[in-house]
Parts: structure tokens; sequence; C-alpha cells
């Protein structure tokens, strides 16, 4: 969700202004999701090189986190939607961490569309705190393969993302979901977040179902020689 700052900037109003915008554009695509009948959709809200960013504007981030999550919760389970974080807990301030984990909690039954969070996310940090819950374990190194190593990442049993989408320009996964990604598709747009819209998700849906994935194999109907 990229391009909330440069948004305001753009309008000659404070950086909060994007976020708060960017808000609103997530409600828009989770009922976009729904309405498609997509079962997991994914949004990088706050990455741990974010906590660097001024005292301030992650202060904001975090209220505006908090007050989302209160005030969408009952719509969440309304509409099916089962709310998840992915990200490092341990670096989060309590009090939010406690209103993720009710939201969790209240809409683990939800079934129509799983709305995955990072938060305080990083896909290498993800990794280490895999690796390091798999040694406490005492793992052996005999059985660790993919779907061990799925299973330790916060994102266990939730399907690894086909499409990835970029909003405002930048190319690049900044540290989203590096070991899911291995085979996922990749749609970036000059669009920056506040502006993006349901049609131009419907767009990048409509471009990804026009590619062939191949997962490093030749095409059924490619000819031997
Ligand atoms: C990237 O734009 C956006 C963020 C780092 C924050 C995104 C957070 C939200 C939309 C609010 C979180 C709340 C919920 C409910 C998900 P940027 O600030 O890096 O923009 P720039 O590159 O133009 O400066």
């Amino acid at each position: 969700m990229d391009g909330n700052g440069r948004w305001a900037q753009l309008r000659g109003l404070p950086r909060y202004e994007g976020h708060k915008r960017g808000v609103e554009k997530v409600k828009e695509i989770i009922r976009a999701a729904l309405r498609l009948k997509i079962s997991v959709v994914t949004f990088y809200a706050f990455s741990i090189e974010n906590w660097q960013r001024p005292k301030k504007e992650v202060e904001i981030i975090m209220e505006l986190l908090e007050n989302t999550l209160k005030k969408e919760k009952k719509n969440f389970i309304s509409q099916g939607v089962r709310f998840k974080m992915i990200g490092n807990r341990y670096l989060m301030p309590e009090n939010i961490l406690s209103v993720i984990e009710e939201t969790e909690q209240e809409t683990s039954n939800c079934k129509e569309l799983i709305a995955q969070f990072a938060i305080s996310y990083s896909g290498r940090d993800e990794i280490i705190r895999a690796v390091k819950r798999l040694i406490k374990e005492g793992i052996t190194p005999d059985i660790i393969d993919e779907s061990l190593i799925n299973s330790f990442l916060d994102t266990s049993g939730v399907a690894e993302p086909d499409l990835i989408i970029r909003t405002s320009g930048e190319q690049r996964l900044s540290n989203f979901l590096i070991w899911q990604s291995a085979y996922s598709e990749f749609y970036f747009t000059q669009t920056l977040w506040p502006d993006f819209t349901e049609d131009e998700f419907t767009e990048a849906i409509l471009d990804f179902q026009k590619r062939q994935r191949r997962f490093g194999k030749v095409s059924e109907f490619t000819r031997a020689y």
C-alpha cells in the first residue's frame, strides 16, 4: 500500500491524511475481494523498518490501526472476514496488540475471506523467528523440508500469494513475504495507494488471469523439440 505520504504531500496535506484515506481503500479492497470470491488478501500495513519513521507518524499509524479494528470488527464478523496479523508481536505496543489479538479471536470462525495484515513485519525477521522456534522445539535436520518451514512461518496454513500488487511505481518487494512469493506474479502500478480503486484491482486480476504460470516446468502445450 505504497504512496500514502506522496498522495498527501501532492495536495499540501499532512502525511497522515494519506494514511487515513489509505484505510478507506483497505475497506474498499476487502469488499471487492469478497465480491470476487478471493480467499486470502494480505495488506502490507507496517514494516519493521517503518518503526524508524518519526515518532509522531508511527503513533498516528498505530492509532489508525487501533481505531479501524475497533470500528470494523463487527463488519468483519458480519461479512465473514477472518482478520489475522502477520509480523513481530514482540515489537508491538501492548495496547495495540491486545486489540489485534481480540479481533483475531473474535473473527476466528469467519470463513468468507482471510484478511492478513502485515504489521511490524519483515520477511527476513519472519524467517529468523521461524528458525529460532524450530531449533527451540528440537527439530532435527533430516525432517526439514518446505512444508515444515511453512508451518513455522506467520502465514502457516494460509495459501501463498498468486498475485502481488505494489502501488506508487516502486518495483521491489521491500521484505514482503520473501519466502512465500517464490512463484507469485507481480503487478506494478504508478497509482498511489489512496487513489487505488476496485476497478484497478479487478484490472490487475484480469491481467493475472492472462498469464501462463509454469512453476519452473514447461507448458503442457509446448512441443518437446
Ligand atoms: C506506505 O506509504 C504506507 C504506510 C507505511 C502505512 C500504511 C498504513 C495504513 C494504510 C494505515 C494502517 C491501518 C490499517 C487498518 C491497515 P508511504 O507512507 O511510504 O508513502 P510514501 O512512499 O509516498 O511516503
